[in-house]
């Protein structure tokens, strides 16, 4: 059976990081894996990419955005996602549609029953069967990163105190499905407890 398992948390607190460290541990073992992300891959989505997170000549509303992030998510579920999990594979997925949920729903303000209905139908009913939420200040999680800033990383910080507060409702609210875990902590650490819970995944299924 396979496995689909994504990554969320704000600006700078790992996602990538544990993503690729969690696909390494699977190849390793030789478990059958697939390193994935959100919005790109796809072409489609390398296209909306561009505008989503780099698009200064163009106003994107935060509807349009909602709609944006779904269109790239409905193309790399039926894309890459759906046939590998089909190969019964592991699929890890750096953000989904939490990330919209926290981002446009919470930090943005958008109607919750809309997020909802546009999440439904961009992720083809897909859900995941675990997610880690890595949570760490706004502040820690945005000095971690260096380089150009996109579109996200430029709002205020009140913006990305909401999609952290957000992040963290959602996982409250359905604690079966989600894995907390303090990103203050290193790397190894990190890893090593995202391990445990991966490793009881799979000798459950
Ligand atoms: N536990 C950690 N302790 C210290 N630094 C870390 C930790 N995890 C990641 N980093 C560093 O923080 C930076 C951001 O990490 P990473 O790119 O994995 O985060 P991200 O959540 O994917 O960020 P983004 O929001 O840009 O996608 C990188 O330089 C990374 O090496
Ligand atoms: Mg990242």
């Amino acid at each position: 059976m396979s496995l689909f398992i994504t990554f969320e948390g704000g600006e700078g607190s790992g996602k990538s990081s544990q993503a690729r460290a969690l696909y390494r541990r699977l190849n390793t073992l030789a478990i059958a894996a697939l390193l994935t992300h959100e919005p790109g891959v796809t072409r489609l989505g390398k296209r909306l990419t561009r505008l989503l997170k780099w698009a200064k000549d163009t106003d994107i509303s935060p509807a349009a955005e909602l709609l944006l992030f779904n269109a790239s998510r409905a193309q790399l579920i039926a894309e890459v996602v759906k046939p590998a999990l089909a190969e019964g594979k592991i699929v890890v997925c750096d953000r989904y549609y939490d990330s919209t949920t926290a981002y446009q729903g919470y930090g943005r303000g958008l109607d919750m029953n809309a997020v909802k209905a546009a999440n439904a139908t961009g992720s083809l009913g897909l859900k995941p069967s675990l997610t880690i939420l890595l949570d760490i200040p706004v502040e820690e999680g945005l000095a971690r990163k260096k380089g150009s800033k996109d579109r996200f990383e430029q709002e205020d910080i009140a913006f990305h105190n909401r999609v952290r507060e957000g992040y963290l409702k959602l996982a409250k609210d359905e604690p079966q499905r989600w894995l907390v875990i303090d990103s203050r902590q290193s790397k190894t650490k990190i890893a090593q407890i995202i391990w445990q819970r991966v490793t009881e995944l799979i000798k459950k299924r």
